[in-house]
């Protein structure tokens, strides 16, 4: 089969992601997110994406099959999130998509969130394929990971990943310390605009060359989101600033220049470790400006080049895990079988789940 019509499903946070696509061809890519939902509790509440999940998958389906003018009887195969991500979450998915898939009886692919997310570069439109090895930094609200990619289909590894928040976790954290409200990372994006990055040295998390022996490619946010805090209760105990409001631009511009430093640093780290001259970042944190920025300066100066899916195809979504399926498909990787289930915490190795052993 050379261009498998792939249905994907992805609900491994709080995006119900359906996409669509024909081989390398994106023909939708539908997302209903809860974010709002979450927002009182200032970050995602996996009980209420569960239900949320549930409440959006069957008119997301009806929705992503209108706008690429298929039925569910063209398709060649469905695709779904196994893990990692919100257990219950997953769950309402995989459930959705085995439905699916015997109902149809249409072969299925249980994929890996994190290699999905390298998976959205394919789908770049006019761009030239993806070039192997490269490494590639994933960060979003509920992952961070440093990622060796040999081959999409069958060579993953994991270099590094967060040892507490993930990076948008933080950007959520802090901005709720500076009453901003969730997501925090576009909020603090755009207090960050008027700061200035260099008012307050916040640490940089694992970067000792005590902790770069044993944690080079790893990351911590949860050491700088307590300097923050310490920061503004320190600023507001101040006799001398009694009265005065907390220059929420600084703080906001001085953290987010902490974490991007630490990103692009133990990416472009990788990238010179290896001799691998190539970078893919996905993920909704890669929303942030001054990441853009500093990673692409950064990294043309170090001789990478470095490469960025659009947005819509960064943040979590459906589409790239029908883009993972597709490419198993043409590179004659057989389904899965039904025994699987959600996995919270899949390894980026285990690129496919119960792949059916060939009779
Ligand atoms: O990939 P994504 O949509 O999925 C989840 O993790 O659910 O990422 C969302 C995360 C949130 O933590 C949000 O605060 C962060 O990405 N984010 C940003 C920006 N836009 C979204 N972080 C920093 N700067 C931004 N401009
Ligand atoms: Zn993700």
């Amino acid at each position: 089969m050379s261009e498998p019509l792939v249905l994907g499903i992805e609900t491994s946070c709080d995006e119900t992601g359906i996409g669509i696509v024909r081989g390398r061809t994106l023909l939708s890519n539908t997302i209903a997110s809860s974010m709002d939902e979450h927002a009182r509790f200032g970050g995602v509440v996996p009980e209420v994406a569960a239900r949320a999940h549930l409440e959006a998958l069957q008119p997301s389906i009806d929705a992503a099959l209108a706008e690429a003018g298929v039925t569910l009887d063209d398709l060649d195969a469905v695709a779904v999130t196994s893990g990692p991500g919100l257990a219950g979450a997953l769950m309402v998915g995989v459930g959705a998509a085995k439905g699916l898939a015997v109902s149809l009886d249409k072969p299925l692919y249980a994929v890996n969130h994190l290699v999905g997310h390298i998976a959205a570069d394919i789908l770049t439109p006019d761009s030239e394929p993806l070039e192997y090895p490269t490494i590639a930094l994933l960060v979003s609200g509920g992952h961070t990971s440093l990622l060796h990619v040999r081959d999409l289909t069958t060579d993953v590894e994991l270099l590094g990943e967060t040892m507490d928040d993930a990076a948008g976790e933080a950007f959520d954290k802090v901005a709720r310390l500076l009453s901003l409200p969730y997501p925090g990372g576009p909020e603090i994006d755009r207090a960050a605009l008027d700061g200035d990055p260099d008012a307050i040295r916040f640490p940089r998390g694992l970067s000792r060359a005590s902790d770069l022996a044993k944690h080079r490619y790893d990351f911590s946010f949860s050491g700088l989101k307590t300097a923050v805090a310490r920061w503004v209760e320190g600023f507001e105990a101040d006799e001398a600033n009694r009265g005065a409001a907390i220059p929420v631009a600084d703080v906001a511009a001085s953290f987010r220049e902490a974490v991007v430093d630490v990103l692009v640093t133990k990416a472009l780290a990788a990238c010179a470790d290896l001799g691998v001259p190539r970078l893919l970042l996905g993920g909704g944190v890669i929303a942030n400006r001054r990441l853009r920025e500093v990673a692409l300066a950064r990294a043309e100066a170090a001789g990478v080049t470095v490469r960025i899916p659009p947005l819509s195809l960064c943040t979590d979504n459906g589409a790239m895990i029908a883009a993972l399926a597709a490419e198993l498909i043409s590179s004659g990787r057989g389904p899965s079988t039904l025994a699987f289930g959600a996995d919270s915490t899949l390894p980026v190795t285990e690129i496919q789940v119960a792949e059916a052993v060939p009779a």
